[in-house]
């Protein structure tokens, strides 16, 4: 699958956000390195803080299916429509993939490219640095 491909994934995998109070949709689309493909929206609750954004709910998707090792994760996130200004995840959701990046390998797919996790978060939290 193309970072192209893996992005309209996550572009479809935001017709299913649910976001009435932002009106901002979200969509993840999360490789494994073996290929296997599990996707995300944001979720909104009407008790704001317990909204959760689409990276998260496709990781723990994952995870909760026993899937450890990913190799890259697509994010568009438009609140017209229009996916192709990047939508860059927040800081809960790049601490949560740094949780699974643990060789330093995962490729962050946006409209404007690839990136890598230190790029956004060059110093994450670690218990190792405690
Ligand atoms: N959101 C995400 O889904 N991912 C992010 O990385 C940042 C923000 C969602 C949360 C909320 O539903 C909406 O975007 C507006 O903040």
């Amino acid at each position: 699958m193309t970072d192209k491909e893996l992005f309209q994934a996550a572009v479809k995998a935001a017709e299913n956000s649910y976001s009435p109070y932002s009106n901002f949709r979200v969509g993840a689309a999360l490789l494994t390195a073996e290929g296997k493909l599990y996707t995300g929206c944001n979720i909104e609750n009407g008790s704001y803080s317990m909204t959760i954004c689409a990276e998260r709910t496709a990781i723990f998707k994952a995870v909760s299916e026993g899937e450890r090792n990913f190799a890259r994760i697509a994010i568009a996130g438009s609140g017209d429509g229009d996916f192709s200004k990047p939508c860059y995840p927040c800081g809960a959701c790049l601490q949560v993939m740094s949780e699974f990046d643990t060789d330093s390998t995962l490729s962050i797919v946006l409209s404007d490219g690839a990136h890598k996790l230190s790029d956004f978060l060059p110093a994450a939290f670690s218990l190792d640095e405690k």
